[in-house]
């Protein structure tokens, strides 16, 4: 069982980030995973999509054939995105651009986790997941999630920086979440295999 991390945040040092290696520190420690891919967008690693992608330009190959890989040899993932200006950042966009119906995410189950610094933001870019990153690639978002407020007082590696109120309750429904995940992770299996999963014959989604 392998699960993804995808941090959306395009800062260094983001709050996304940090929540998103916690919760990889959680599955490690939980022994549900038998390794964890944590894949960052600080700094805008990956070139934004341009129409080469389509027709075979090797500069492609060369910037997403390992994150391909990796990806591909994912379980279910956990989608880390920030609230910014209400949406979610165009970086995690472009990354759904990248990987559409070619299978990499295909009826792979994902747990969302929404982080905002403020005490009312993180319910946009769960919509917004929701409603439009899955149609061709296929992702398959929990019913779950969990929204992270005031990202700032929780989670923090140093426990004096926390609201130990929040963290607590944070902390123990993220790990509801992550134990939600790896039973849906281990169904999707199933699912999969059953080759009625298949991109062959609708390649894209209605
Ligand atoms: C460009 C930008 C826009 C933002 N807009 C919002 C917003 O609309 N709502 C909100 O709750 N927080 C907003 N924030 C603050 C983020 O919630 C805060 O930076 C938080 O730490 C999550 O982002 P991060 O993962 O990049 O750190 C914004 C931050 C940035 C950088």
């Amino acid at each position: 069982m392998k699960i993804g991390i995808i941090c959306g945040s395009h800062r260094n040092d983001s709050q996304s980030e940090k929540v998103g290696r916690y919760a990889a520190k959680q599955l490690e420690a939980s022994g549900l995973v038998d390794d964890l891919f944590v894949y960052s967008l600080a700094g805008n690693p990956l070139p934004f999509w341009d129409e080469g992608l389509w027709s075979g330009d090797p500069k492609w190959a060369d910037a997403l054939d390992t994150l391909r890989e990796e990806l591909n040899s994912c379980d279910g993932f956990i989608v880390v995105t920030p609230e910014w200006h209400g949406m979610v950042p165009s970086g995690l966009k472009n990354l759904f651009l990248l990987f559409p119906g070619s299978g990499e995410l295909a009826h792979k189950p994902a747990l969302i986790i929404s982080v905002s610094g403020g005490a009312g933001g993180g319910a946009y870019p769960i919509a917004e997941l929701r409603m439009s990153s899955y149609k061709n690639n296929r992702i398959c978002y929990l019913p779950e999630h969990l929204i992270v407020r005031n990202a700032g007082k929780v989670f923090n590696e140093d426990s004096t920086e926390n609201d130990p109120e929040t963290h607590d309750y944070l902390h123990a429904r993220l790990i509801y979440c992550v134990e939600l995940l790896h039973e849906y992770a281990k169904a999707f299996q199933a699912i999969r295999a059953s080759g009625k999963a298949s991109l062959e014959t609708y390649k894209n989604g209605m």
